[in-house]
Parts: structure tokens; C-alpha cells; sequence
């Protein structure tokens, strides 16, 4: 597996980011603003992130998604670490990201990769988005704010 960087002129993986978000605008504002990274084995994608600037010295991982096909494979948590390590070369102090209060695996996946929890934004997704979501039986409700020090 090659993980690279989307090349200019390049079309982004919209099959894939759309599983991270369902928001296609949403989407497409973190392509305009942000770096786009993707996972290729055998010349197909199979894995992507975005890596957003937001404060001085500060990046947010946002949209990481694998193909569903290939979940539960450690390609999840090699995207992440990539994160980790790309936003440090380029000299960035924070790494952070954001997830809902129901979804369980990426809670385990990005405190196993170092992240702590530094907050609740309640009601986001209640707030941003029209439909109700549910995931391991929990209403997403919460945007759970994780962080780590680079
Ligand atoms: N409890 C405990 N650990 C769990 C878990 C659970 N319910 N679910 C997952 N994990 C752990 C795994 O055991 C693994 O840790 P390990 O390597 O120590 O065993 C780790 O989390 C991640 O597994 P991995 O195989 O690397 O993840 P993946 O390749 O399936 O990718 C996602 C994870 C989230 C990228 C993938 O599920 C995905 O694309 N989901 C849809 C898009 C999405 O939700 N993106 C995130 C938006 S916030």
C-alpha cells in the first residue's frame, strides 16, 4: 500500500470521503481548503484524508475513510499515524479531530493512535445536520473534540 498525496488536477475519491461525511458540500470545502492524501493499493484508491489547516500551527484530520470492503484491516490506523507524522514534517505543533458520541471504533481507533479528548461540542450534529443518525444504536448527537501534541 502507497499512501501520496492527491496530485493537482487529480479527481478526489468521492465514493470514499462521502462515507466519512455524507455532506458533498461539506466535502468539497475540505478539498478547496485542505490537503487531500490517499491510500492506493495496485493503482486503486482505497483509503483517504484530508488534513485542514484551522489555527496557526494547528491541522485537523478530517474525512478519513477506507473502503468499507477493507475495513478492520490495521488501514485505518496506518492512515492515521500518516496523518500524524505528515501534519509534525510540516511543522505543525496540534493535530486534531472530531467525532460523533456514537461512533465507537473511531473513538478506539484514534485514542489508540494518542489522541486524548478535549471537549463536547453538544447538539452539533443535531444542529448541522437534517437527518437523525444512528450508529451502534446511540443517536449521534455530541461532536467529541480529540487532540494530540505534536
Ligand atoms: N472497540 C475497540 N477497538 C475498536 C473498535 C471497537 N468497537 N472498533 C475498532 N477498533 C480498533 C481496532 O481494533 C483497531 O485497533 P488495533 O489495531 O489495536 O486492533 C483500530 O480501532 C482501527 O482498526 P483499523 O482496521 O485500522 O480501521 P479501519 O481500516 O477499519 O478504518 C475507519 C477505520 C474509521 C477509517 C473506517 O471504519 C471507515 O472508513 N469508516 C467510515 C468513515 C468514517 O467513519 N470516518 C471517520 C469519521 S470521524
Amino acid at each position: 500500500m502507497e499512501i501520496r498525496k492527491l496530485k493537482l488536477g487529480e479527481k478526489a475519491p468521492f465514493d470514499l470521503l462521502l462515507l466519512a461525511d455524507p455532506s458533498q458540500l461539506i466535502v468539497e470545502d475540505y478539498l478547496k481548503r485542505g490537503e487531500c492524501f490517499i491510500a492506493e493499493i495496485s493503482g486503486n484508491m482505497i483509503g483517504v484524508y484530508i488534513l485542514l489547516p484551522t489555527r496557526p500551527n494547528t491541522v485537523e484530520l478530517v474525512n478519513i475513510a477506507v473502503a468499507e470492503e477493507l475495513h478492520g484491516k490495521g488501514i485505518g490506523k496506518q492512515l492515521v499515524m500518516d496523518a500524524i507524522k505528515t501534519a509534525k514534517n510540516k511543522g505543525h505543533n496540534t493535530i486534531e479531530i472530531g467525532t460523533g458520541n456514537s461512533s465507537i471504533g473511531q473513538l478506539a481507533l484514534y485514542q489508540k493512535c494518542g489522541f486524548r479528548i478535549t471537549g463536547v461540542d453538544l447538539d452539533f450534529f443535531i444542529k448541522h445536520y437534517p437527518e437523525e443518525i444512528y450508529e451502534n444504536g446511540i443517536q449521534c448527537r455530541d461532536m467529541i473534540r480529540l487532540s494530540q501534541d505534536l
